[in-house]
């Protein structure tokens, strides 16, 4: 029955849904957890942490005690463990530190700072730092408002590849909601995918979409595993 679709009805039907579809309605998802994890960090612990979270940012040349580099600390620590660092409530509980047993001052307690949610994808980011293969190149703001207006409908309002068009199309396209099939292939791999579509059913967006707005699709893809 798919097979019946020939590919230029195809385009069409993607086109006339795109322009029929109110997007604001149907886009009922919060960010990606990892997304929002950015906002707050670039936000609240950049400035002493780094961009990588390797510990170089602007007030860290100031300090007596580096920041951690949290790509490489923040894979040994459990959820529970990383939110007390955070928090600083139960801090003096936790064993087993590397460098100074305790942690020291020099990382602020956030207290009530964050709420649950927050803290959550705080977490969720710095788990994305430590496993990231590749820099965010584009910005991924810019590339979560493209990617609610131009992809959403195939590859899901969560990035897993369940979007509401796959039925008719028949092929699942990867579920970017996992690293391991992200994390397989680089930013311009991805820009190129982008921009001059993939298979039968995934659009070129040449023409409609920019080089800047591709790598802005790159980050926010990225953004979206868990
Ligand atoms: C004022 C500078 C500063 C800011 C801002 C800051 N940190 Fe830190 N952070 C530190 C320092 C310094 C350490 C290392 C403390 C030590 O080794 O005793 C640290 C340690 C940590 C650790 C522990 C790493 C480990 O497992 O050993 C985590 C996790 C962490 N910070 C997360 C964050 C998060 C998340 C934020 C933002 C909400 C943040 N930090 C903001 C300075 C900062
Ligand atoms: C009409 C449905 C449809 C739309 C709209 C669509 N895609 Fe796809 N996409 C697919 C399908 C199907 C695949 C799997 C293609 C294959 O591997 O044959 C895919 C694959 C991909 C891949 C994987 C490429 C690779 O190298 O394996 C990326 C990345 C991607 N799409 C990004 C996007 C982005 C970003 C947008 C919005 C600008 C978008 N897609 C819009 C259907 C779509």
């Amino acid at each position: 029955m798919y097979s019946a679709i020939r590919l230029t009805s195809f385009r069409t039907i993607v086109l006339l849904s795109l322009l029929c579809m109110s997007v604001s309605k149907l886009w009922a998802a919060d960010p990606p957890p990892a997304y929002e994890g950015r906002r707050l960090y670039v936000s609240y612990c950049q400035l002493c942490h780094g961009t990588d979270g390797k510990g170089g940012g602007p007030l860290a040349v100031a300090m007596d005690i580096s920041p951690a580099d949290l790509t490489t600390t923040v894979r040994s620590r459990s959820d529970t463990i990383l939110t007390k660092i955070i928090t600083g409530r139960g801090r003096q509980t936790i064993t087993g530190r590397d460098r100074h047993n305790l942690l020291s001052d020099a990382m602020p307690e956030w207290k009530n700072i964050f709420n649950k949610s927050q803290i959550k994808s705080l977490i969720a980011y710095l788990r994305f730092m430590s496993t990231a293969k590749f820099k965010l190149q584009g910005d991924p703001q810019i590339g979560m408002k493209l990617y609610q207006q131009y992809c959403y409908v195939c590859h899901g309002t969560e990035g897993d590849g369940d979007g509401i068009m796959i039925d008719l199309i028949g092929i699942a396209p990867m579920d970017h909601t996992n690293p391991n099939e992200t994390n397989a292939l680089s930013n311009d791999d991805i820009v190129k995918s982008i921009l001059d579509g993939k298979g039968r059913f995934m659009p070129a967006w040449r023409g409609i979409l920019s080089q800047s707005d591709a790598e802005a699709l790159v980050s926010y893809i990225r953004l979206l595993a868990h």
